[in-house]
């Protein structure tokens, strides 16, 4: 086993965490307040690599791995939510399900343009009435001979309001069940892409999360992913390693919320010494850290199991559900360790608190990860050693 990071993957969580502190940090609470969407930071993103970090660089990406992936996300989630749900969905949901599933026409028409952050992706499976049960796609895409016809509505969509392109997935044979579901690539400049109102969220404020609505859009049949019928399967893969994205995002908060408490406690004076060395202050402190730990290995894990080509769909829901429940209890203990001043929004741990709790909702509830762990486990997928070379 090899906990040790290589010289390349500290370059990256330096470079991030750089970037998070010295860029993110200054605007971050305004943009919050207005629920301002961080147009420059995401240019910037674009510029540092971080909106198409491993893809190939025959496509314009930075070719890394996913382990670079979520040290990255990780430091930017110590600071700022909405960029690295933005960052996530354009990385995990959409660069890699293009680039996995995708054909070479799609690739350098689409790929080369999301990798780069010229464009924003969005993926588009929730719907008002199918969320966790994703089979139950009400959207439907008829086969017209030369083209589908796209008529439906899609929900909680992250880069709703500002992508160029969507992932949208479709039944196109309903007696088929989930096998009758496909993928579509869709410009959002088409005739018949409505884009509802921005929501207004506890968390991720800034990121922009609409409805989208989608009115007789002639999709070319160029424009499908895959097999006829792959739709659910690419969701399904896709949303496995987006789930990993969405891990690190958590484990950012935990840690990120944990450093902010522990630099308070050991400033702040109480009976006449720092908070951090009375025991119900440092008590909290060690608990934090051991979950901030946990997580970051389970989390590092399912991104190692990713980048060997092992099974991660066990390993990336339980990242995700441990980090997620560690980003909601660090972060609330993170407010309480500041007391009067966690609860005001100068202090950073009241947003992350807000933050968190997206994190045991999105990119399937916590409750959907226990379905896929509980299903690994009967399976036999248990236990791959963590950091193997
Ligand atoms: N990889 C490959 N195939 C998979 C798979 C995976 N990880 N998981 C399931 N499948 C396949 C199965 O093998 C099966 O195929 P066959 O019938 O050919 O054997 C098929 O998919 C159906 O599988 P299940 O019977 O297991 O399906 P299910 O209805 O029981 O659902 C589920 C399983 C895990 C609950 C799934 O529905 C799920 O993950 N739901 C949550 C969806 C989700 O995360 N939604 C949020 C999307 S985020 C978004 O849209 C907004 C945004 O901005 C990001």
């Amino acid at each position: 086993m090899n906990f040790q990071l290589t010289e390349e993957h500290k370059f990256v969580q330096e470079t991030a965490r750089q970037f998070a502190q010295n860029e993110l940090k200054p605007g971050v609470i305004e943009r919050d307040n207005k629920m301002e969407y961080p147009t420059e930071q995401v240019k910037r993103m674009a510029e540092l690599g971080f909106l198409g970090m491993m893809v190939s660089p025959e496509y314009g990406g930075g070719g890394m791995d996913s382990l670079s992936y979520v040290l990255a996300m990780e430091e930017i989630s110590k600071v700022d939510n909405s960029c690295s749900v933005i960052m996530s969905v354009n990385n995990s949901l959409v660069c890699w399900g293009l680039e996995t599933f995708g054909n070479e026409e799609q690739k350098q028409k689409y790929l080369t343009k999301l990798a780069t952050g010229e464009w924003i992706g969005a993926f588009c499976l929730s719907e008002p009435e199918a969320g966790s049960d994703a089979t139950m796609q009400r959207t439907t895409a008829i086969d017209m001979g030369d083209h589908y016809l796209l008529n439906g509505t899609k929900n909680w969509i992250t880069n709703g309001g500002t992508s160029r392109v969507h992932l949208v997935m479709a039944q196109t044979d309903a007696d088929k069940g989930h096998r009758g579901i496909n993928c579509f690539i869709v410009e959002t400049d088409w005739d018949g892409v409505v884009i509802g109102a921005k929501e207004d969220k506890l968390g991720i404020r800034s990121s922009d999360t609409h409805t989208i609505m989608y009115n007789d859009v002639k999709v070319p049949k160029a424009n499908r992913i895959g097999e006829d019928g792959f739709g659910f399967k690419f969701a399904m893969k896709t949303l496995s390693g987006g789930r990993i994205g969405i891990a690190a995002q958590a484990l950012g908060i935990a840690a990120g919320s944990y450093e902010l408490a522990l630099g308070y406690a050991q400033e702040r004076e109480a009976f006449g010494k720092p908070i951090a060395k009375h025991q119900a202050v440092a008590f909290k402190l060690a608990d934090m850290a051991t979950q901030v730990e946990a997580a970051r290995l389970l989390v590092y894990r399912s991104a190692f199991l990713k980048d060997k080509h092992l099974n991660y769909d066990m390993a990336s829901s339980m990242a995700k559900v441990f980090a997620s429940e560690a980003a909601m209890s660090i972060s609330t203990e993170a407010v309480q360790v500041h007391g009067g001043y966690g609860f005001v929004k100068e202090y950073h741990v009241e947003r992350l608190m807000r933050d968190a709790k997206i994190t045991q909702i999105y990119e399937g509830t916590s409750e959907i990860q226990r379905i896929v762990i509980s299903r690994g486990v009967l399976n036999g997928d248990m236990y791959v050693p963590i950091f193997a070379d």
